[in-house]
């Protein structure tokens, strides 16, 4: 199923004490542990059409000036078709309304298709955290073909 340009998204904030939908999360990070590590502690934003949730976006406060997107998600049967876009633009005018002055978001040296979307939407890579995934996850991920080792940060000037 396609979206069409007539079917608005609605970008809602989830109030903290929803019970969150650990479907989509587990998508973006597969340790439970780690979401529950950050989820309390962050703003967290769901794309909605017709009351159905497509997408999920959350933004942990690292400081005065800046937050950190943990996690972001779309239903696979509706992945590229712009809704993952959807979810980081309303964050940077949600960041920009709260005076927030950047954005990072990290992931996999092997999630080549997110570090290529995050990129075209104007976030820069800033480091390399080597062989962070062997040691932060208890079971290897393989992602395209090869294990994820290292971390890759990207940031976004607001
Ligand atoms: N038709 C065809 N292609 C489109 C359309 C369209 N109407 N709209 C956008 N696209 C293209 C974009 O140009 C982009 O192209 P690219 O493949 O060259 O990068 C691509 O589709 C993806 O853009 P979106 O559609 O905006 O993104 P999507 O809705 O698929 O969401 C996301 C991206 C969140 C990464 C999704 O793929 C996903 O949930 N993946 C699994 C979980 C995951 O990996 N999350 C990120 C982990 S890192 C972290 O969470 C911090």
């Amino acid at each position: 199923m396609m979206f069409k340009s007539s079917d608005t998204l609605q970008f809602v904030r989830l109030n903290k004490c929803a019970c969150f939908p650990y479907e989509l999360l587990l998508l973006a990070d597969p340790s439970k542990i780690l979401v529950d590590a950050y989820i309390h502690q962050s703003d967290v934003f769901v794309a909605t059409y017709n009351d159905t949730v497509y997408g999920i976006i959350v933004l942990l406060p690292l400081d005065v000036e800046t937050f950190e997107i943990k996690n972001i998600s779309v239903q696979p049967p509706f992945q590229k078709q712009g809704i993952g876009t959807f979810l980081i633009r309303n964050a940077i005018q949600y960041a920009i309304d709260n005076k927030k002055k950047k954005i990072i978001i990290a992931t996999a040296y092997t999630s080549t298709h997110q570090i290529n979307l995050y990129q075209k939407i104007g976030f820069k890579i800033i480091a390399i955290k080597k062989d962070f995934f062997l040691n932060n996850y208890p079971e290897p991920i393989y992602e395209n073909g090869m294990q994820a080792k290292d971390k890759i940060v990207l940031s976004i000037q607001l």
